[in-house]
C-alpha cells in the first residue's frame, strides 16, 4: 500500500518559525506519510509578470505538489492582526495556476502566534482565502498556539497537554478521510 502524501505549508519563511514547529507536530500526529514541506519563498504576484512569462515555475511546482495530495496542513503566523504576505502571495500565486490545485482538497489551518489569540485573526483570513480556491476545509475546534515564544519545548514538542490532544485528534480525523 502506498503512503499517504500530506503537503505542509508554514505561512512564516523564517528557520525556527513556530509555525514549522507546530507543523512537525502535526505531521506526527497524522502518522506515517509522504510529507512534502511546500516552499513559498516565491517572488511577488505581478501580473504583469504573469502576462510577460507565465506563472512561475516554483508556483507550478507548488500547486502540482497540492494537486497530487491527499491533504495539506497550513500554519498560519499572524502579522499585525492578519494573514503574513507570504502566505498571502502564495494562494495568490496557486489561485492563478490551470486546474485549481486546492478544490475539494482536505486541507487543515492551524496557527501560532506571539499574542494571546493564537493567530485567531490569520487563521480565519486564510480560511477565507481558501474558501474561494475551493478547498474542502476540515472541520473541527481551532488549533490556536498563544504565546507561541513559550508553547515549544527545546527539542521543538509542544508543552501543553490539552493543545497535544486537540492536534491529535484534529490530524486523525484528517487521516481517517483521506485514508
Ligand atoms: C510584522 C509582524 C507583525 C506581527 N503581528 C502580530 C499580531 O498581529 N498578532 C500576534 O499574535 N503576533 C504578531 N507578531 C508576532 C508573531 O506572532 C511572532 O513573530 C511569531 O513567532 C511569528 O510566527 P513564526 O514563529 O512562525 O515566524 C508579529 C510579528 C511580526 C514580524
Amino acid at each position: 500500500m502506498t503512503n499517504l502524501k500530506l503537503v505542509t505549508i508554514s505561512g512564516s519563511l523564517r528557520k525556527g518559525s513556530y509555525n514549522r514547529m507546530l507543523l512537525a507536530e502535526a505531521v506526527e500526529a497524522f502518522g506515517p506519510a509522504d510529507v512534502t514541506e511546500a516552499d513559498i519563498d516565491l517572488p511577488l504576484y505581478n501580473g504583469d509578470v504573469e502576462a510577460a512569462s507565465g506563472v512561475p515555475a516554483a508556483v507550478q511546482t507548488l500547486a502540482q505538489q497540492i494537486k497530487d495530495a491527499d491533504a495539506v496542513v497550513i500554519s498560519a503566523p499572524e502579522y499585525n492582526k492578519g494573514i503574513s504576505g507570504v502566505l498571502k502571495n502564495a494562494l495568490d500565486w496557486i489561485s492563478r495556476v490551470e486546474g485549481a490545485a486546492f478544490k475539494d482538497k482536505p486541507t487543515v489551518v492551524l496557527s501560532a502566534a506571539a499574542g494571546r489569540t493564537g493567530g485567531e485573526t490569520a487563521q480565519f483570513m486564510t480560511l477565507s482565502c481558501l474558501t474561494q480556491l475551493q478547498a474542502r476545509l476540515m472541520p473541527g475546534t481551532s488549533i490556536l498556539i498563544a504565546a507561541a515564544m513559550n508553547a515549544f519545548d527545546d527539542t521543538g514538542k509542544l508543552k501543553d497537554e490539552m493543545s497535544r490532544k486537540l492536534l491529535a485528534t484534529r490530524m486523525q480525523a484528517l487521516r481517517a478521510e483521506v485514508a
